[in-house]
């Protein structure tokens, strides 16, 4: 699987590359950080879409939940391992332009105020991605025995939400935040947010059900306590997610931009 490892770490920093470059020559008044956003931000969208697909893809062809496999299922998880290692950095560097927008001359103090800048700001995606890459990638490769490629499918189809969520924030630096545009999509996210994120939980517990035909409720039971326990740990930061979301939706559709510019 080395090569998909290495595949992954040229595919995603020559995409970010490439974006930067473009957006540099597009838009030569854009500071480095927000060409840096930007190009993140594509390249974050592209991965979302090839994640879902694969997600997908794995889904829909395997009919036994429990023990059919599918080559993809391993694949993307090597390949989101450069991916989740990237955007880390990436993350960073984006606050060290910042800082050196803000004219810090130190080398030293530079790199502590940025560092300092990415933990308190970016936290929850740094958290995210640190567990993603310490316990999940191992289970998802070493220790879940080559079972459940179908729920490792589903859980692809959770990154359906990204492009949506990237393309707000494009909108937002933009400064199209009261675009109509901006509002559409407002509801594209919360609308892939809920079903790809939270109803996913669900629809794995019934799949499951399905299969070995036992009632929904009944499901948690007759599975091992640490996969109830996996599914709930990765489901409660969705939901905290979700209500962030949420939150923000209630201000974009009430604080009307007609209050701004009147
Ligand atoms: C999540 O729940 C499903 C539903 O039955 C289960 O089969 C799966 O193994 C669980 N996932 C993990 C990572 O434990």
């Amino acid at each position: 699987m080395w090569h998909v490892l290495v595949a992954g770490s040229l595919f995603f920093p020559g995409l970010y590359v490439l974006c930067s470059r473009c957006a540099r020559r597009a838009r030569p008044e854009w500071t480095e950080a927000e060409c840096s956003l930007i190009s993140a931000r594509i390249v974050s969208s592209i991965q979302g879409i090839l994640a879902a697909s694969s997600g997908f893809i794995i889904i829909t062809s395997c009919k036994d939940v429990k023990f059919e496999r599918h080559w993809l299922a391993t694949w993307y998880i090597w390949f989101i391992i450069p991916y989740m290692v990237y955007d880390t950095y990436v993350m960073y560097v984006r606050h060290w332009y910042k800082c050196r927008e803000q004219r810090i001359l130190n080398g030293k103090e530079h790199f502590s105020r940025a560092m300092n800048s990415f933990i308190q700001k970016d936290f929850l995606m740094l958290v995210h991605h640190t567990v993603i890459l310490t316990i999940l990638v191992p289970i998802g490769l070493f220790l879940r025995q080559d079972k459940g490629d179908f729920f490792v499918g589903c859980l692809f189809i959770a990154e359906m939400s990204t492009p949506f969520v990237s393309l707000g924030k494009v909108l937002i630096q933009l400064n199209l935040q009261n675009s109509l545009l901006h509002k559409v999509n407002g509801a594209f996210v919360l609308l892939t947010f809920f079903m790809c994120r939270i109803l996913l939980f669900p629809f794995m517990y019934s799949a499951y059900g399905k299969q070995y035909g036992i009632p929904l409720y009944k499901v948690p039971l007759n599975i091992p306590v640490h996969c109830n326990v996996i599914n709930a740990t990765m489901l409660a930061p969705q939901i905290y997610w979700f209500w962030l979301i949420c939150r923000k939706a209630l201000r974009l559709y009430t604080n009307s931009p007609l209050r701004k510019d009147r």
